[in-house]
């Protein structure tokens, strides 16, 4: 039994802030952005949206345009880093619920930036077992929500939005399907990334926090030393594992973090940077979302006709990193 990506769907908010709109609050420039990220623009939540209803956005579209009905949809994976709730509900089940999904299993998938890479190996694994045919695997993130805004190390980085796809139970034809996953988790690297509130270790308290408790914090430099090591590893990885040469891939999709870190992996790989799509200079860094954005993304463009030989790469807080190999 083989798994493929049946269809795509993305849902980004319209409203859009520029480096210069964050340059009015914060001692920033588009210059010094643009030449340390390759981000431009960022896309906003609306304040009264919550992850699932982005989520659901874009897995409407999903399965839309799968040609499934509700009740076909056996599993709803959810990666997000940003979630409705705290510890409980999981976005998964409000997504679930919101779209009218006949009750199924459902359950969040924390993995950060990595969410999505993770969830398409789980979903994977539960189709080619043989349990179930049609999965539902939805990375939606608000990380504008999470960051404290007068940290200009971080708040200049993110920005929000959802990507879905829906997994299916091909046939055994190898040209067709995703065909190697590798998983990596370096939780040595924990406190490099964190939001450090809210949890057992760091409990809210009634008489307030601060924002360093509260708020995303990354060490940036830690960060991108591993990021770029990573991304090389799981292209290097996924290639030798499956006797794959490089030049044979048709596009890499990496975790859309930040242009510096890919174009270091490229210059290690030896590969052009084109041979990576790349699309953070609208978006900024989605998290879990990046990567199920880009796809459709390139869907949307008509870069996908079938056959493509395709490589996701992600890394993000955990320390988590991971890629999946498969013809489109
Ligand atoms: N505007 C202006 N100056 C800034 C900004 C900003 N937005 N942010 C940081 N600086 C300053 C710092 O305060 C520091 O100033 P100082 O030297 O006076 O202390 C200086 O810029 C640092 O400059 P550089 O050393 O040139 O910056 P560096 O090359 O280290 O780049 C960056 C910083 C972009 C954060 C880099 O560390 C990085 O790319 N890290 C990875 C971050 C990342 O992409 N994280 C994504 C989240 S994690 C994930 O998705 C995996």
């Amino acid at each position: 039994m083989n798994a493929y990506i049946r269809s795509v769907g993305a849902y980004i908010p319209e409203q859009v802030w520029t480096n210069d709109d964050l340059a009015r609050t914060l001692d920033t420039s588009d210059e010094w952005i643009y030449s340390h990220t390759g981000i431009k623009n960022r896309h906003i939540a609306p304040d009264n949206e919550t992850a699932s209803d982005l989520g659901v956005k874009a897995s409407r579209i999903a399965i839309e345009r799968s040609g499934l009905d509700l009740k076909e949809i056996d599993m709803v994976i959810a990666a997000t880093a940003t979630p409705d709730y705290h510890g409980f509900p999981s976005t998964a089940c409000i997504i679930q619920d919101k779209l009218g999904i006949p009750s199924t299993g459902a359950f969040d998938l924390r993995a950060a930036c990595a969410g999505f890479i993770y969830s398409l190996e789980v979903a994977r694994n539960f189709i080619t077992s043989g349990m179930y045919k049609n999965i539902l695997v939805v990375a939606t993130e608000i990380m504008t929500r999470v960051l404290n805004w007068e940290d200009r190390n971080t708040a200049v980085l993110f920005g929000d939005g959802a990507g879905a796809i829906i997994l299916s139970a091909g046939t055994e034809d190898d040209k067709k399907g995703i065909f190697q996953s590798f998983l990596v988790s370096e939780g040595s690297g924990a406190e490099f990334l964190k939001i450090r509130g809210g949890g057992t270790r760091y409990p809210y308290k009634l008489s307030g926090m601060t924002k360093d408790e509260l708020y995303l914090y990354m060490d940036g430099r830690a960060v991108y030393n591993f990021a770029v090591r990573a991304l090389v590893d799981v292209v290097k990885n996924l290639c030798s594992r499956s006797r794959i040469d490089i030049n044979d891939i048709s596009y890499i999709i990496p975790h859309q973090a930040n242009i510096r870190i890919i174009q270091s992996a490229a210059k290690r790989l030896k590969i052009p940077l084109e041979k990576f799509y790349l699309n953070l200079e609208e978006y900024a860094n989605t998290s879990a979302a990046s990567i199920p954005m880009a796809l459709n993304e390139m869907c949307e463009k008509g870069l996908l006709k079938g056959g493509e030989l395709l490589l996701t790469a992600g890394f993000g807080g955990g320390l988590t990193y991971g890629g999946n190999l498969f013809y489109w």
